[in-house]
């Protein structure tokens, strides 16, 4: 029996991915269709959790660099999901608590909890865009009131340019930012990687299946995605269990390779 939802605006009769990236986590803002949509990968692609967890776990690590290692203070997150155990804002604001944060997602979900979180947090904001309408994004109040542009920015696309389509133009995304922001801002990109191996193929099946996205691209289409601009920081595109992981497995395991981060910055 499906759940019902807790304020108008949610589906609960289709799996978001917001909800069930937050139920391969281990989170409890899930309904029952997207337990059900997770489960098919926990039961029936056993291991392809790991791709969830390596992409969190090198979010935080992306940010915790980007702060310790760069003058970057000010991080836009586009496809931010839901809160979790260390958010961007809590991981950047530990190392220096004027860290600003804008997170944007298009899951209602995402707004209602980041809203109830971020109440007394003044340098952090959450803003319900599409992110494939930048321009909206870009020219938010919130995000105004937030980000000086003058000053180098963090444009994050964690685990989220993989559910933009080729027709949708991922890389025009990527170039509508880079063209706003300053000289020494970063970007951040993880992506789910195809490695021409064939549970890749699996994968994109049943998410294309389902959601209508999720592409597996190979690392070359991933670079691509910075255009021209870009430096791109040690160690480059690698697996996410492997981005400056001083506790990355020898031999990772399978699905582990089909997730990748890379972080650049502009020129
Ligand atoms: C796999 S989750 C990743 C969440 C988070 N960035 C992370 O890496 O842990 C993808 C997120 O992107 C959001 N998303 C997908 N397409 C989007 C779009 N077109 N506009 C805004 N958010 C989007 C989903 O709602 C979901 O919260």
């Amino acid at each position: 029996m499906a759940d019902e939802p807790p304020f108008p605006g949610f589906d609960v009769t289709k799996p978001s991915i917001a909800r069930t990236y937050d139920y391969l986590l281990g989170g409890k803002d899930n309904f029952a269709v997207d337990r059900a949509f997770g489960d098919k990968f926990i039961k029936e692609l056993p291991g392809s959790r790991d791709i969830p967890i390596d992409n969190r776990g090198v979010l935080v690590r992306a940010i915790r660099e980007i702060v310790s290692t760069s003058p970057v203070r000010q991080f836009i997150d586009l496809g931010s999901g839901l809160p979790s155990a260390d958010n961007v804002h809590q991981v950047a604001q530990r190392i220096d608590p004027d860290a600003k944060i804008v997170y944007v997602d298009n899951d209602p979900i995402v707004l209602a909890h980041g809203r109830a979180m971020l109440a007394e947090n003044e340098n952090t904001v959450v803003i319900q865009a599409d992110l494939r309408e930048p321009k909206s994004i870009f020219e938010a109040e919130a995000t105004r009131a937030l980000i000086d542009f003058e000053e180098p920015v963090a444009i994050i696309f964690s685990a989220t340019l993989h559910h933009v389509n080729d027709d949708e133009d991922p890389a025009g995304l990527v170039r509508f930012w880079a063209d706003r922001i300053a000289s020494g801002s970063h970007v951040f990109i993880s992506h789910f990687r195809s490695e021409n191996d064939p549970r890749s193929q699996e994968l994109e099946q049943v998410l294309q299946g389902s959601l209508g996205r999720g592409r597996w691209r190979t690392d070359d289409e991933i670079l691509a995605l910075f255009g021209e601009g870009f430096t791109v920081q040690e160690p480059g595109l690698v697996a996410a269990a492997e981005w400056r992981n001083p506790k990355a497995p020898e031999d990772l395991r399978e699905y582990q390779r089909l997730i990748a981060a890379v972080l650049a910055v502009k020129d």
